[in-house]
């Protein structure tokens, strides 16, 4: 039986990536589409630091069957071992269930039965109304499902049997808009990067405990701080002086509020030639070139593209001989997605990076192709490619 679930994001791929980066995939297990099966003990599992997955849960038992009148039967008759009592008081209890045939009235239904025979045996019981087949985040944070009273009760489908789990922790969204709209000093023209997608930046590039991220691109420092969160020593370098100013600013206001990162060194410098202080990984988000509201036309999407190209490319020559071998990055760079078909115009250099001396790291239970991070409507996409050097 795996150990924990990890109920992933709005882009699922991104966050199986993010995974398999961190723990490999012999211990993750894809179980549907919003759903990975993590062979490691959830207290084994760093949650605060995945930037990809919503919601992280503790295996507590399977069901041999998908049919939902059984599932109820059994978690009835086994209410020991999936809903166990709190020590004292009332009990708060949420249902959420992935994969299963079943409608929001059943599992309502299933709900009150659950609280009604909790209730006589003994048990004050506050049911969390489902207002869909499963609870967000806010609510689970809200009704403490992940504390020591309340039990947030996943039911997911596997193949012919169910896996039920407890949730053990939700992304902090609170923590999460702090250190994104907290930040005192902010740019609209170079971007806001989210502090979940800087994360997941640095998880793909998975440096070791003790190494020094680089950020050569890095703006007003979103990478560099939740690295330095992570505990990493963090270096950053940018072309415009402003953005070393406003990072500066940014990582003294992380430091004061949260005591990280302790220190760091930034420098102004241009990527396509700057000569870097010693350094283990980068974890990036490239120059995206400007920003579009409305798809441009096509000779201006070009240019666009050739330069970020360009940037990009000259930054990967300068950074070939200050890596070294076999040293991996995470660069997210841009993408733009053309609203006719939906289909992107990548960077041109990503189908020679071979001839400039990296490998595309490719993932077993993810595809490249599915690694680009966007909202809807949005032109510009972020596309996450790891490489590393030969
Ligand atoms: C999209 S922003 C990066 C955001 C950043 N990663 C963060 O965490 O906030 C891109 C940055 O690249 C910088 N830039 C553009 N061309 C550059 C170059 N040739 N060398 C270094 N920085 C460059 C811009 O000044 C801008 O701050």
């Amino acid at each position: 039986m795996i150990k924990a679930l990890a109920i992933l994001g709005r882009q699922p791929a991104i966050g199986i990536a993010e995974l398999e980066a961190i723990y490999g995939s012999e211990l993750l297990r894809v179980i549907n589409n919003d759903v990975v099966g993590v062979d490691v003990e959830v207290g084994d599992i760093v949650f605060d630091r995945l930037g990809g997955t919503i919601k992280l849960c503790r295996v507590v038992g399977e069901i041999n069957s998908v049919d939902w009148i059984a599932v109820e039967k059994s978690l009835l008759s086994n209410l020991d071992l999936y809903v166990p009592r709190p020590t004292s008081g009332k009990l708060q209890l949420g249902l959420s269930v992935y994969g299963l045939n079943v409608g929001l009235r059943q599992v309502q239904n299933s709900g009150l039965r659950l609280k009604q025979t909790l209730r006589n045996a003994g048990q004050s019981v506050r049911l969390v109304p489902n207002q869909s087949l499963q609870l967000n985040s806010a609510q689970v944070l809200h009704n403490r499902l992940d504390g020591d009273k309340g039990i947030e009760l996943i039911l997911v489908k596997d193949g012919g049997r169910t896996v039920v789990a407890h949730t053990s922790a939700v992304q902090n969204i609170t923590s999460y808009t702090i250190r994104d709209r907290g930040r005192p000093k902010r740019d609209a023209r170079v971007g806001m990067l989210p502090p979940k997608l800087a994360q997941i930046i640095i998880n793909l590039a998975n440096p070791s405990a003790l190494d020094v991220v680089l950020d050569p691109f890095c703006g007003t420092g979103v990478v560099l701080q939740e690295a330095g969160l992570m505990g990493y020593e963090v270096y950053g370098s940018d072309l415009e002086p402003r953005m070393i100013e406003f990072t500066q600013t940014n990582l003294e206001w992380s430091r004061e509020r949260f005591n990280r990162p302790k220190d760091w060194i930034l420098e102004v410098g241009d990527a396509t030639g700057h000569q870097w202080q010693p350094f283990d990984t980068i974890a990036s988000e490239a120059y995206l070139g400007q920003p579009f509201s409305a798809f441009p036309d096509i000779d201006k999407l070009h240019s666009v593209i050739h330069t970020c190209n360009l940037i990009t490319e000259n930054f990967l020559r300068n950074l070939y001989p200050q890596l070294k071998s076999g040293g991996r990055i995470c660069l997210a760079v841009p993408a733009w997605q053309d609203p006719k078909n939906s289909a992107f115009y990548h960077l041109p250099l990503l189908d020679h990076i071979g001839s400039l001396g990296y490998n595309r790291v490719s993932f077993s239970l993810a595809s490249n192709r599915d690694l680009i991070y966007y909202r809807p409507g949005q032109v510009v996409g972020r596309e996450l490619i790891v490489i590393t050097r030969n």
